[in-house]
């Protein structure tokens, strides 16, 4: 059988950096589990707007469209600030979600024993915290039309429309409730019900998808300002969040803080389940480019080391060596070893991000 393939598009800034320490990763599976990727790499973003004019050639779409999954670093850079919107690197990750049809972006926020006295929150209140949040991602505010910025009278009107159709709203609260049944099958929708028509349409959708199908799921739904407050307040109260595109971008950066730091959280963007293999897949951490630190070897690659773990998981059904990847890194912040995000100003000396990776390997090593 041939092997799966991947495309790698580590994109722009600590991009390339982390997804460096990925590749080293999935070439210990070929060696050492035999456990063999076809990969290709290609351009996305500020690169390949230096490379094409544009963030994201045809080309790339269309193998994107044909590989079993793709691992994207980052996107973005203050080098490309004043390009105009139509071709900024951020539209090129937009359009991979769009055209994959990745509607349902998981996005983990688990609490590592040795990071939880790390957190900007109490250690009790983080210590042993396992959630994911499921983000619609290829619908609400990002994509919703009527969109740009209008001449109205003698000044000018930015708009951007919430929308979102009762079968979007379906089928993300459906890969939600499937997750919640191999967890807990606790899930809590958050939306804005008492202020956006997007929200009450959202509410009910869910509850009645819940309540035709779902009926074993305990689903609650939360304002999601209150739920902003209720994850620093409290975040174990929950298992699996559902929410909207925008609002889950917001609430996933906030969720990687109880982690100890937006450097751990990866995350999995699926598309609609296929009859005979695994769904469209895009694995990517939920981090940016990270233009402050790019270039410095200072960047935590766990986040995308663990994206591809979930890649393992999702795309492969190879939830044991999934497994292995997050024990090995469990292992190695257990061991102390700390990129410069998981210290404090007097925390001692971080290791680099390639000291990272060695970590990482050897740990792989020994659960042989
Ligand atoms: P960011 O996530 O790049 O950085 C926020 C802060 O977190 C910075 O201080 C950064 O140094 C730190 N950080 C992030 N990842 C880290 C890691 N792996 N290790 C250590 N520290 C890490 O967000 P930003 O600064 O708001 O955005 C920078 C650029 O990235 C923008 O162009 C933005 O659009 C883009 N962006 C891209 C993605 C993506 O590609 N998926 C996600 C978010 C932001
Ligand atoms: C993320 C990022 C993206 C988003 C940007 C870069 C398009 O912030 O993946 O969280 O807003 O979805
Ligand atoms: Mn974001």
């Amino acid at each position: 059988m041939a092997n799966p393939s991947l495309l790698i598009l580590a994109g722009d800034g600590i991009g390339p950096e982390v997804m460096d320490q990925v590749k080293r990763v999935i070439a210990w599976f070929g060696d050492k589990r035999d456990l063999s990727f076809d990969v290709s790499e290609d351009l996305v973003g500020g690169a390949a707007y230096d490379a094409h004019g544009t963030p994201l050639h045809d080309d790339t779409m269309a193998r994107a469209l044909e590989v079993d999954a793709v691992l994207l670093g980052a996107v973005g850079g203050p080098k490309y600030d004043d390009l105009d919107f139509s071709v900024k690197p951020e539209r090129g990750l937009l359009r991979l979600r769009k055209e994959m049809d990745l509607f349902s972006n998981l996005r983990p926020a688990q609490c590592f024993d040795a990071l939880a006295d790390f957190s900007s929150l109490k250690k009790d209140i983080v210590a042993g915290l396992d959630i994911m949040i499921v983000r619609e991602l290829t619908s609400g505010v990002y994509f919703g039309e009527p969109r740009g910025i209008f001449e109205e009278g003698n000044e000018r009107v930015g708009i951007n429309t919430q929308r979102y159709t009762e079968g979007e709203i379906d089928r993300v609260a459906r890969s939600a409730f499937e997750l919640a049944r191999r967890r807990s099958s606790k899930v809590c929708s958050m939306e804005k019900a008492n202020v956006m028509e997007s929200g009450i349409l959202w509410r009910e959708v869910v509850q009645k998808v819940r309540d035709a199908d779902y009926p074993d799921i305990e689903l609650s739904h939360m304002y999601a300002d209150n739920g902003a407050m209720q994850l620093v307040r409290a975040p174990k109260q929950f298992d699996v969040i559902l929410t909207d595109n925008l609002f889950g971008d917001i609430l996933s950066d906030c969720a990687a803080m109880l982690t100890g730091s937006l450097g751990m959280l990866p995350s999995a963007s699926l598309g609609a389940p296929t009859g005979d293999g695994p769904p469209r897949a895009l694995y990517e951490p939920v981090h940016g480019s990270a233009p402050d630190i790019a270039g410095q070897g200072k960047a935590n690659p766990i986040a995308c080391i663990l994206s591809f773990a979930m890649a393992l998981r999702y795309s492969f059904d190879q939830g044991e060596e999934a497994t292995r990847v997050e024990t090995a890194i469990e292992k190695v912040l257990a061991d102390g070893a700390r990129t410069a995000d998981l210290m404090g100003e007097d925390g001692g000396t971080p290791v680099t991000t390639t000291q990272m990776g060695d970590a990482i390997l050897a740990a792989l090593d020994q659960s042989l």
